[in-house]
Order: structure tokens, then C-alpha cells, then sequence
């Protein structure tokens, strides 16, 4: 006999490195929130589990910019960002963090069973080392220019300009993001997970998955399609879980190696804290009757389809994620929201004015599923004002006031049902279908939009049976109605309550119902289950209006900001572009003339030169092999820095610089108009 499904729903670890903005919430957490609620409502076995991920250059790169250690930055954002999600009202079974021993010991744990089957390799590898800061400059320790579009400010893990992922190496004109010196590159050895190895796996596997979304599909065949490759595993920093093997000392494990197993350590922490310590394996271990779903930004797709489950493949016990609902980008004004520029709009700070189911229908109803979506407040005010407070509050209200002034406040009882009557529990019964349905293929935003159909239908119905009339002309027919509307007020408060949990509970004291919305079950939504004589409570007003002036501060309060941030930029660039006359002249341009060429060995870019500047004789490591020959050099009259300090290039010191013009990946040596000799001063 089949056993029942068990739902173990995840939401990215989000970095510990700065606050939660609408951003994250429409990516990762709204909709992995409203899933979770509906299925416990669905009376599912459903854990649902996130943590802070604490490790990684995220985290040590807002350390050196706010000036703390890396542990005073995550205890302080870890603190911060549990607190937001409550404000939301994410309903985690348990939000752990990854710098917890539970974690370290899961993830060393999980790297020595891929290491012991042989599915890590060792390799000596080149990266950049600074030679100031005196480290390894691992993935966003390096900037530069993008090898594939040519952009500047590529991170060393990745370019935000066309998405590619990199390896630091790759950059062009690479910079210590520290303290903007050019690094130089040294050996050092690291461990890589075969990933190659599970490419056939991996395509069986999501070939097999029709209920994927596109976007996520497509995404993983392009990554098939240029072949999977080794991934290091290790870095050389200090912060993160150590590797657990004698010979490397003073290497961590690499961030997006470690962090999907919090997925595995959180669970275990839950297990632990419900006093059923093995209570985790039933999910991570039960392949057969688990569904693991994973919610995340775009961002994340290689990590949770490819990368994650091909580790989880290697391990061999884990379940394997049965979904991974990526979402695309919330903007605002088309543009990305960004951390370091301050253009976002944070949740602590909107849930201070604005209530919160509110933020949280405005964000389900235009979630980026299928593509980005953008935020407006003019949107957010009118989503607010016509469909929260005219629609779903009009009929709620104008419900139980009618119970409340003409019954006694006590439910009336139904009598026979008109053709209306039966079509509004007929509605009920086929959206509690729908949106369940809906919810359950992720389309969450369709979901939204039909509960709002639902109260829209509910309030015609109000209006259609003219209640105020019938009052005094059929009380009898007056009481089925207003029965039937307050039944409808409690089935939309359970069909609400994954996307409006607040206004849910709300509706819930009104009724005076003892057990909680989340105790209803879905299936009873339009079983009209109110016993007559029941009596309500209180009424409150579920959504007061935003009004016009309000709305126009947070308008102007953007169209601020967003002028700041230009302006910054502008000047930034005017900055970077003009330099003063003393300036440039601390920069000592010389001629040379090239006596010797050859190739520096092992390497195919560099060519070692001997040239003359003056009286003295100077070696130079120059990268243009790939464009000039040896022969092709000796004997050119050439620009050099001259007063560069010395560095040592693959062990080579080179004793300046030359000048070449950098022309869409071709370089074109910088010599002189007409003969000179060498040494002489350009200016
Ligand atoms: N911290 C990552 C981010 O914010 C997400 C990590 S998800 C995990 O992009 F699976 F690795 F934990
Ligand atoms: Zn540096």
C-alpha cells in the first residue's frame, strides 16, 4: 500500500548580509509560504524549512565594509531578518542558520561520503592572490571586466550584465575588490566535486519531469548543452565550514556547496526541537513517499537543479527535489532592486505603514512566475483600495452588520435556496477546487487573482438578493441570504488565509470561532458548515483606504531616490574620468626598445622581454603572446610605465608595464610616430 506523501518545502537560505526587500519575498518566500499553508490546511504532512546562509564572501566582503567580524555581521542580520519574516508572516516549522555546529558537522559529514566514493578530485589551479591583503581573492573578492560581454565590474562568480557564471581567472583586468590592487595568480590546490560525472543522471532525470516550469527547464539544457564540469568545492578563506581532511588546512568548503545541505541540518535541528531526533529521516530519507520543493529566485536554478541534486545523487540516500519553482525578478521601474545603492524598498520599513496582507496580495497577485514583474505604488494603492477594502472588506463587513443590527447578532437560519443561493455554494465548492488546484501547480498568482473572483462574486450575490429589501418584505428569504453570506465570509477566510493569514484570522475572531483558520480544513469550503443560532463577535474594519496624499509621498519618496542614485553614478564617473595635470604626472611614460622576447614557460599568454629604457636594461612580462611572436617584438620601440613597482608574474618579475590599445579582445602594441631613442619621456 502506498504510504501517505510527506512535503518537505524549502525556501533559499537568504545571505545574513543585509535586510529583506519585496524583492526576496516575491522570489522566495511568498510563495513557498502560501504552498506550505494550503497544504497544512489540505491536512498534508508538511515540514517547512530556511536559515540564515552565513558563510561565503557575501558575508566577510559587508564585514569589511561595515567594519565588525563576519560573526557580529550574521548574528546581527540573522536577528534581523527572523524578525521581518515573522512581521510577514512566514510560517517556517524552523529557520535555522548555517555558522550553527549542527550544520558544520552535517556538511563536513556529507563531503567526506562524496570524497570517500570518489566523487572529489584534487587539482593544483591558478587563482588570483593579493598581494597586499595577502590572500586568496575567491569568487567576489575579484572584480573586472566580463570575458564573455565585455562589461565592466564583473564579480569573480559572476557578471549581473549577462548572467554568465565565472571563474575569477576569467576576468580581464582583474582588481583586489579590498583594496583595488591588481592581484597577482599563484597555485593552490582545491577540491572539486565530479559533476561531470552525473551530466547523463541529471538529463534522464529532468527529462523526466513534465510539471517543471520552462524557465527552469531550459535553463539546466543550456547548461547541458555546453557540458557539466568539475566544480571546485574549497575555497581559501578563513570564514565557512572547514574542509574535514588533515591536508587542507585553512580551506573552507565552498558556500554553494555547504548551504543547500542547511536544507538537511535545518530539518535535523527541527527534529531535535520537537524532541523526535529522528524525525528528519522520514522526509530526507523516504524517497519513495517525500516531496521535496524547492523555492527560489532565478538566480539560484543551477544550485537547486543541477548542482544540489547531482551531490544529492553522489550521497545516494537523500530524496531528490520533486519541484523547483524558480520566479523571476520583482523590479521597480524596470530596474533590479539593489542592496548597495540603496534602491529597494525594505520590508521592515513598508510594514511599518502599510498593513501587511496588503503587501502580501499585492505581491501574490503580480508575482514574477513566467517573467520579471515590477512594482508600482500606484498599483499597490489601487489593488489596496478596489479589491481589499471595495470588494473582499465591503462584503465581510456589510455581512456581519447586517447580523449584528438586524439578528440579534446571531446567525438566521436557512430556509429553501433560490437559484442564486445554490450558485454561490456551487461557486464556492468550484473555486475551492480551482485555487487549490492552482496552488498546487505554483501558479500562485492565477490563485489570487480567482480567490478575488470568488469575493467579487460573493458581493454581487449581496447586491443581487437585496438584503435591505427583503428584510421587511421576506424576512424568511433575509435570513437565508445573510446566512449564506456568512458562511461565505468563513469560507473565504479559509480559501484567503494562505495568502492573507492576517485578515484570515481576523474574520475568524469575528465569527467567534474557536479553533483557528489554520485548523479549518480546505475540503469544508463550501460545505456551509455554521449552525444556525451562532453567534458573532466584534466587528473590526479589515481594510481601511490608503489615501491619494499618502500614496503621492511614497511616489515622490522613489522618484527621490531613484535621482540620488543616478546623480551618484554621474559624479562617480565624472570623478573617475578627470584627473588633475599632477596627477597624471606622477605617471612616468618612458620609451623602451625590445632586446630579447621569448615565452614564459607553462603559459600561453605571457612573453618575457628584455629592453633597454635609457642607459639601463629592464625584464618585462608582458600578456601578449596570443598576438605577437617573439621575433615579431625584438627590436620595436615600445611605451612603458616606468615607475610601476616591480611585481612578480608567474614567479617572473617584470620591472614595469607596457602600453597596448585593447581593441574587442585584440592587442595593439602602443609604439612611436617616428623613430626615437629609448628612455625618453612622454608626456
Ligand atoms: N544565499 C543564497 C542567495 O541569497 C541562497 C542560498 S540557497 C541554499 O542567493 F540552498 F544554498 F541555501
Ligand atoms: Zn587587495
Amino acid at each position: 500500500m502506498k504510504k501517505k506523501t510527506k512535503y518537505l518545502v524549502t525556501s533559499a537560505l537568504p545571505y545574513a548580509n543585509g535586510p529583506i526587500h519585496l524583492g526576496h519575498l516575491a522570489g522566495a518566500y511568498l510563495p513557498a509560504d502560501i504552498y506550505v499553508r494550503y497544504c497544512r490546511l489540505k491536512k498534508r504532512d508538511v515540514v517547512y524549512i530556511c536559515g540564515t546562509d552565513e558563510h561565503g564572501v557575501p558575508i566577510t566582503i559587508t564585514a569589511e565594509r561595515e567594519g565588525k567580524s563576519p560573526q557580529e555581521v550574521v548574528d546581527k542580520y540573522y536577528a534581523q531578518i527572523k524578525r521581518s519574516f515573522e512581521k510577514f508572516g512566514m510560517s517556517f516549522d524552523n529557520f535555522s542558520r548555517t555558522s550553527l555546529p549542527i550544520h558544520h558537522q552535517t556538511a563536513q559529514e556529507f563531503f567526506l561520503n562524496l570524497y570517500n566514493k570518489g566523487y572529489m578530485t584534487q587539482k593544483e589551479v591558478e587563482q588570483f592572490y593579493c598581494e597586499t591583503d595577502r590572500m586568496f581573492l575567491a569568487d567576489r573578492y575579484v572584480e573586472g571586466e566580463c570575458p564573455y560581454c565585455h562589461a565592466p565590474g564583473a564579480r569573480g562568480d559572476q557578471c549581473e550584465n549577462c548572467g554568465k557564471w565565472l571563474e575569477p581567472i576569467q576576468l580581464i583586468h582583474p582588481t583586489c575588490k579590498i583594496c583595488g590592487n591588481t592581484p597577482v595568480v599563484r597555485k593552490t590546490t582545491h577540491y572539486f566535486f565530479k559533476l561531470g560525472m552525473f551530466q547523463k543522471r541529471l538529463e534522464e532525470w529532468i527529462g523526466s519531469k513534465k510539471d517543471w516550469r520552462p524557465n527552469v527547464v531550459n535553463f539546466c539544457h543550456n547548461w547541458f548543452k555546453e557540458g557539466l564540469e568539475d566544480r571546485a568545492v574549497t575555497r581559501d578563506l578563513s570564514w565557512g565550514v572547514p574542509v574535514p581532511l588533515k591536508e587542507a588546512q585553512n580551506k573552507v568548503l565552498y558556500v554553494w556547496f555547504e548551504a543547500p545541505i542547511g536544507y538537511i541540518s535545518s530539518t535535523k535541528e527541527w527534529a531535535e526541537k520537537i524532541g523526535q531526533p529522528d524525525r528528519w529521516k522520514d522526509y530526507w530519507l523516504d524517497q519513495e513517499n517525500t516531496k521535496l520543493v524547492h523555492f527560489i529566485g532565478k538566480d539560484n536554478i543551477v544550485f537547486h537543479a543541477i548542482i544540489f541534486p547531482a551531490m544529492l545523487m553522489g550521497h545516494g540516500q537523500y530524496v531528490l527535489p520533486d519541484n523547483v519553482p524558480a520566479n523571476e525578478f520583482l523590479n521597480i521601474k524596470g530596474l533590479k532592486f539593489s542592496t548597495s545603492r540603496g534602491f529597494a524598498l525594505w520590508v521592515d520599513e513598508f510594514l511599518e505603514k502599510y498593513p501587511v496582507d496588503s503587501l502580501r496580495y499585492m505581491l501574490a497577485i503580480n508575482m514574477p512566475e513566467t517573467r520579471d514583474a515590477d512594482f508600482s505604488w500606484e498599483e499597490f494603492q489601487a489593488k489596496h483600495n478596489n479589491e481589499l477594502a471595495d470588494t473582499l472588506g465591503n462584503f465581510v463587513n456589510r455581512s456581519l452588520t447586517f447580523v449584528k443590527n438586524y439578528f440579534d447578532g446571531r446567525l438566521p437560519a436557512r430556509g429553501a435556496l433560490d437559484a442564486l443561493d445554490r450558485e454561490l455554494l456551487e461557486k464556492l465548492k468550484q473555486s475551492r477546487e480551482e485555487v487549490g488546484q492552482l496552488i498546487d501547480r505554483f501558479q500562485f498568482k492565477d490563485a489570487t487573482r480567482r480567490f478575488m473572483d470568488m469575493a467579487r462574486f460573493a458581493n454581487k450575490y449581496f447586491n443581487d438578493q437585496t438584503p435591505w429589501k427583503t428584510r421587511k418584505e421576506n424576512p424568511e428569504k433575509c435570513a437565508t441570504t445573510i446566512n449564506l453570506c456568512a458562511q461565505a465570509a468563513r469560507d473565504l477566510a479559509v480559501l484567503m488565509h494562505p495568502i492573507l493569514p492576517f485578515t484570515a484570522g481576523k474574520i475568524w475572531r469575528m465569527l467567534r470561532l474557536e479553533v483557528k483558520p489554520e485548523d479549518a480544513h480546505w475540503d469544508e469550503i463550501g460545505e456551509h458548515p455554521l449552525p444556525e443560532g451562532h453567534p458573532i463577535g466584534e466587528l473590526e474594519i479589515l481594510f481601511e483606504k490608503i489615501p491619494d496624499k499618502v500614496i503621492k509621498k511614497e511616489i515622490e519618496k522613489l522618484e527621490q531616490i531613484e535621482k540620488q542614485a543616478a546623480e551618484n553614478k554621474a559624479e562617480k564617473s565624472v570623478e573617475e574620468e578627470l584627473i588633475t595635470i599632477e596627477e597624471f604626472k606622477k605617471i612616468q611614460l618612458k620609451t623602451a626598445e625590445v632586446l630579447e622576447a621569448e615565452r614564459v614557460k607553462g603559459t600561453d599568454k605571457l612573453l618575457r622581454l628584455k629592453i633597454k629604457v635609457g642607459e639601463e636594461e629592464r625584464q618585462l612580462v608582458a600578456g601578449v603572446a596570443q598576438h605577437y611572436t617573439p621575433e615579431e617584438m625584438v627590436g620595436k620601440t615600445i611605451v612603458i610605465v616606468a615607475n610601476l613597482k616591480p611585481a612578480k608574474i608567474r614567479g617572473v618579475e617584470s620591472q614595469g608595464m607596457l602600453l597596448a590599445a585593447h581593441d574587442d579582445g585584440n592587442i595593439v602594441l602602443l609604439t612611436t610616430d617616428r623613430p626615437t631613442g629609448s628612455g625618453k619621456p612622454i608626456s
